[in-house]
């Protein structure tokens, strides 16, 4: 898709199910000992990879118009795999299974496309296996495929979270599950809590406050329903795009405003962004609302590390805004972002560059110079097969008065596959 012109976006739209949710609610449901109806559940690449995954376990799923139902029958009812599960591009997948299939009876193999079998695993492994977990992991258990030898017997344990990731936490909760006794994790900065909220809905016994979560085992799961709230880090593309491109004015429908997701909304309203907040309610402990954004003067900003683990998906898009914004934005402590789909930080800067945004790379972050006449330059640019990089591109090359072409953006239906529709609808030329 080439982009050009003078571009504003106006309109009002609901964008697709939260990623993260979607994965969560049908692993949950699966583990869960009834039937459980799904509403928005985000059909892109990785969540379906998550569903192929769970069906080749014996878990009956079935999508019936717009809805998802997931026969639970329960962690027991889990029968081995007579082929490798394969997450794609998914490390949502690869690491929250992983905590399921810890508790399993039954031998295992995960494994997924080339990105993600150079992401790190270790971070997974190590606490299963204390756990009493048996996993083998290419690269001396630090890299997938792994193979998990399930161990019903794990035993609940204690941990301090050095990385702060859902995933990692996630994949705990999820052998904690099916585990003997307590399992306490303290995380020094709180990541992404769906899972905690979606354990909670589905009656497990779990508390969390802050920084400590407590989760005893032995609960049956169940629930009657689910609704998926919209993604924010998908909404976010759109909300960036009309901060940045004069006149533009837009509504997006039911996103969802959870506290550990929606920090970007309050940097970009630091940055000087107009987004009001309306209409916020509850769907299933996850707070759901509608966000009016309209163009702003944007000016610079400094993010530090503490805010790097509630913004961390954001990233590539904030640096679309800190291009657009008056002034020095730096972004410091984020070396995670090289253990992404790509490496965000090198994918970010090179590409940018490209596309004559004064930018550059700092171990651990990036500092971009921006201005709010900045206008883009033109050119092949490459997602490196990753899609929020892809997804920013596209929204940077709104600001070039020449052809911008973003090269392998099929990615993007890892995330968000009707995000070149929704764009178009909204572009007003
Ligand atoms: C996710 C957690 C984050 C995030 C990813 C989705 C999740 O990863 O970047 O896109 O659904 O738990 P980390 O846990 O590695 O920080």
């Amino acid at each position: 898709m080439e982009l050009n012109k003078k571009i504003k976006l106006k309109g009002e739209i609901k964008i697709p199910g939260d990623k993260s949710i979607s994965h969560r609610s049908v692993i949950i449901s699966s583990l869960a000992n009834n039937n459980v109806v799904i509403e928005n559940f985000l059909y892109c690449k990785d969540c379906i990879k998550t569903i192929d995954v769970l069906i080749k376990l014996g878990v009956r799923i079935e999508r019936l118009n717009n809805k998802l139902i997931v026969y639970g029958k329960g962690i027991k009812s889990l029968r081995e795999p007579d082929e490798i599960l394969d997450v794609g591009n998914s490390g949502t997948t690869i690491r929250i299974m992983s905590g399921v299939l810890a508790a399993t009876d039954f031998m295992s193999i995960l494994s997924g496309d080339r990105s993600v079998n150079i992401r790190p695993m270790k971070r997974v492994i190590e606490p299963l296996v204390k756990m009493g977990a048996i996993i083998n992991g290419r690269d001396s258990n630090t890299k997938a495929p792994i193979v998990i030898f399930g161990n019903p017997d794990l035993k609940g344990k204690k941990f301090e979270m050095d990385i702060p990731s859902a995933q990692v936490k996630s994949c705990i909760l999820m052998a904690a599950l099916n585990a003997r006794g307590e399992t306490e994790v303290i995380q020094h900065k709180v990541s992404r809590d769906h899972t905690e909220r979606m354990l909670k809905h589905f009656g497990a016994d779990i508390s969390f406050n802050g920084k400590c979560i407590k989760l005893k085992p032995g609960k049956i799961l169940s629930a009657g329903g689910i609704y998926i709230p919209g993604d924010i880090s998908s909404a976010v593309f759109f909300i960036v795009a009309t901060l940045i491109l004069e006149d533009s004015h837009t509504i997006i429908k039911n996103v969802g405003v959870n506290p550990t997701r929606s920090f970007i909304l309050e940097i970009l309203k630091k940055m000087g962004g107009k987004i009001i907040i309306r209409n916020k309610r509850i769907f299933n402990n996850e707070p759901v609302a509608d966000i009016e954004t309209f163009y702003s003067k944007l000016h610079s900003i400094k993010i530090e590390k503490e805010y790097i683990p509630n913004i961390i998906d954001e990233i590539p898009i904030l640096s679309v805004a800190a291009a657009a914004a008056e002034g020095e934005t730096t972004i410091r402590g984020a070396e995670e972002l090289r253990y992404k789909e790509s490496d965000r930080i090198n994918s970010i800067v090179s590409q940018f560059k490209k596309l004559k945004v004064n930018i550059k790379e700092k171990s651990d972050g990036i500092v971009i110079k921006g201005n709010i006449k900045f206008s883009a330059g033109g050119g092949n640019v490459e997602s490196f097969g990753d899609h929020r990089i892809a997804m920013s591109l596209f929204i940077l090359s709104l600001l070039s008065k020449g052809a911008v072409n973003v090269l392998d953006s099929d990615c993007i239906e890892n995330s968000f596959p009707g995000f070149k529709y929704d764009l178009k609808k909204l572009m007003v030329h």
